[in-house]
């Protein structure tokens, strides 16, 4: 990676490879231990960090921690990108796959969820620690779900609006709470 190129960060990629973004597993960068962040980001700091999937891993409290340890890793100006399973979205068989402890379906082993957000308390979550946020796709108390018009070549998820291939034709199958939360210019580098 040239020096002058945008320091681009997948946290718990999984299998998840964009191009442009560096993929990274819990065992070189957990969100649960800053030593591993300072360890891997030394003296440089992150342009953007993107998260899809994993914040409900973490409790509340670790949640709360993780958003203070995204904002000291990134560069003023830099966001992070989080995606995370929608507790407003009405539709039973998503809720049983993602709801805390599961049981899941045999291809998502919910059973290490955590936490199921809605928009306003993940916002919270970011805000509490420093951040602006904008939420880019969530459903509301109502279960109505809303989608701004974001760029998926600032930060591709997965699950979201534009590339799940359980919302096509009209239907909405999957959502996520997508989520920017960047951190300001007048905070500490
Ligand atoms: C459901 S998978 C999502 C993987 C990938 N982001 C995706 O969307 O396909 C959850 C991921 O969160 C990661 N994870 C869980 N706890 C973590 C932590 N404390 N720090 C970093 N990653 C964590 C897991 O290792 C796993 O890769």
């Amino acid at each position: 990676m040239r020096p002058d190129e945008p320091l681009r960060v997948i946290i718990g990629a999984g299998e998840q490879r964009w191009d442009g973004w560096i993929p990274t597993q819990r065992e070189q960068l957990d969100l649960l231990d800053r030593a591993t962040w300072a360890a891997w980001f030394g003296s440089r700091r992150a342009d953007a960090l993107l998260c899809e999937h994993v914040w409900e891993h973490l409790n509340e409290q670790q949640g709360r921690a993780a958003a203070r340890l995204s904002l000291e890793f990134l560069k003023p100006g830099g966001f992070v990108r989080v995606a995370v399973p929608d507790a407003n979205f009405p539709n039973a068989g998503y809720q049983r796959g993602v709801q805390i402890g599961g049981p899941g379906p045999a291809d998502h082993p919910a059973a290490d969820h955590q936490m199921v957000y809605t928009a306003p308390l993940l916002a919270d979550v970011f805000t509490g620690a420093g951040f602006t946020v904008e939420l880019l796709e969530y459903c509301d108390a109502q279960g109505q779900f809303h989608a701004r018009d974001w760029d998926l070549n600032t930060g591709p998820i997965y699950r979201s609006l534009q590339l799940d291939h359980r919302n096509r034709e009209g239907k909405l199958g999957f959502v996520s709470i997508v989520l920017d939360a960047t951190k300001p210019h007048g905070e500490q580098p």
